[in-house]
């Protein structure tokens, strides 16, 4: 539990820990990869600990040494069969990534996390994978994990996905390596494409057309560096602090700034955001700036369709940020917000709601007329990370003390998250 107070301003420079899709996915190639992969700036957080528990589980060596993680790679076909269930915790993309793996092993798996991930749907990846010839089973008969996996010769196949889903189309991918012949995902709209970047890096052959990518199984994977960059979805919190906190000037240092990622500085912008993008480069095969944001008068907006995939992650704190913002925003098209961590489309509402705000949850999205001032409150956060982040955001800028239920969920992707937000309040 945290108590959080209104703060003055947020002044200074901060840097976000690394990407945590970008770290699960290096691991998980590194494992497969032939030699030793190197990881710098990897995500200490739950998540990404889980996907390397997995990997020990099959007999990758992975270990830390001043702050770099190395993967001792053991090739496409060099996992061995799990010693144990696969624990994924929280994590939905160590579960449905690693199921695509899984499914063309030559042992049996099973895969089980925490109540929340034991509820999530994965139906999405149990159709393909079976399409694909893959054995795989809800335990319970639910389309929830825990899922039992026996490793088959896999089918290569077209599938049309009917979720822009990056967990998705990376599952049907990493079976790809195993099928026999060019497996290829078209998705409605474009979702992030961190697979199809890190597995060209990786030496594999994955061509991207328009919403269509195709992956050719590859004789091997070569070992990499890889530079992970800062998150954009734990940077999120302090871009929109930044921009709701009277008096405030931040620069969040070297950022992920994927246009598969971004969609936040678009809609930040079209809320008349001061926001700019400092020190464009690239790093590790990713776009990466330093983003700085200065105290902004915002109004509403709209955010739907082809750019709901882009924030998909960001919508809690978005949210949060409209009810600073003059006028109405809308937000649609995001029933995906439904089945993540928790229902935040129910969550975000909810608490908003208590803090004062005018909140009205739809079924993929929400209503909300800026401009009431929030007042401190007791949130509950369903042991959801982003949930709680966001309303410690939102507790800064809110008329008495907030309390933060079971605020250690940060653990999952920011384990600093509120050592780094005191240390800007200084
Ligand atoms: C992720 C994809 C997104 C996102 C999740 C991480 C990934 O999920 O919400 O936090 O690393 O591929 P979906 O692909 O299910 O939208």
């Amino acid at each position: 539990m945290r108590i959080i107070n209104r703060t003055n301003n947020l002044r200074g420079m901060l840097r976000v820990p690394g990407d945590k899709s970008i770290s699960h996915r290096a691991v998980m190639f590194g494992a497969l990869a032939e030699g030793v992969t190197e990881i710098h700036g990897f995500l200490k957080g739950a998540d990404c600990l889980a996907t390397i528990d997995c990997f020990r589980a099959m007999g990758i060596e992975i270990c830390e040494k001043d702050k770099v993680i190395y993967v001792h790679g053991k090739g496409l076909h060099g996992l061995s069969a799990p010693t144990k269930i696969l624990d994924v915790g929280n994590s939905g993309t160590t579960t449905r990534l690693i199921s695509g793996i899984l499914a063309g092993q030559a042992f049996p798996s099973v895969l089980s996390g925490d109540a929340s991930l034991n509820s999530r749907p994965m139906g999405r990846i149990i159709r393909p994978l079976r399409l694909m010839g893959a054995s795989i089973e809800s335990q319970k008969g639910d389309d929830c994990a825990p899922l039992c996996i026996e490793g088959r010769p896999l089918k290569a196949i077209h599938y049309d996905s009917p979720v822009a889903s990056a967990q998705v189309k990376s599952c049907v991918l990493l079976a790809g390596l195993y099928a026999d012949g060019v497996t290829s995902v078209t998705e409605p709209a474009l979702s992030r494409d961190h697979t199809e970047r890190m597995l060209r890096s990786f030496g594999v052959k994955v061509v991207s057309q328009g919403r269509t990518c195709s992956v050719t199984p590859p004789a091997r994977l070569k070992n990499q560096n890889i530079e992970v960059p800062g998150d954009i979805s734990s940077a999120a919190y302090f871009i929109v602090a930044g921009l709701i906190t009277p008096g405030s000037d931040l620069i969040i240092e070297n950022v992920g700034i994927n246009a598969s990622r971004a969609g936040i500085l678009q809609v930040c912008r079209e809320m008349g955001a001061d926001i700019s993008l400092l020190h464009q480069r690239e790093a590790g095969g990713e776009p990466v700036a330093d983003i700085r944001v200065r105290t902004s008068r915002l109004r509403g907006t709209v955010i739907e369709g082809d750019l709901i995939p882009t924030l998909i992650d960001e919508l809690p704190v978005i949210a949060l940020m409209a009810c600073f913002a003059e006028g109405e925003t809308i937000i649609r098209d995001a029933q995906e917000l439904r089945v993540k961590e928790s229902d935040r489309i129910a969550i975000v509402s909810e608490n908003l709601q208590r803090m004062g705000a005018d909140i009205v949850p739809r079924d993929d999205g929400f209503i909300i007329q800026g401009g009431l001032p929030l007042h401190g409150s007791r949130i509950q956060c369903s042991m959801d990370h982003r949930i709680a982040m966001t309303f410690s955001i939102g507790a800064l800028n809110a008329e008495g003390p907030t309390i933060i239920e079971d605020s250690s969920c940060v653990d999952v992707s920011y384990p600093d998250f509120y050592e780094q937000l005191d240390l800007l309040q200084k």
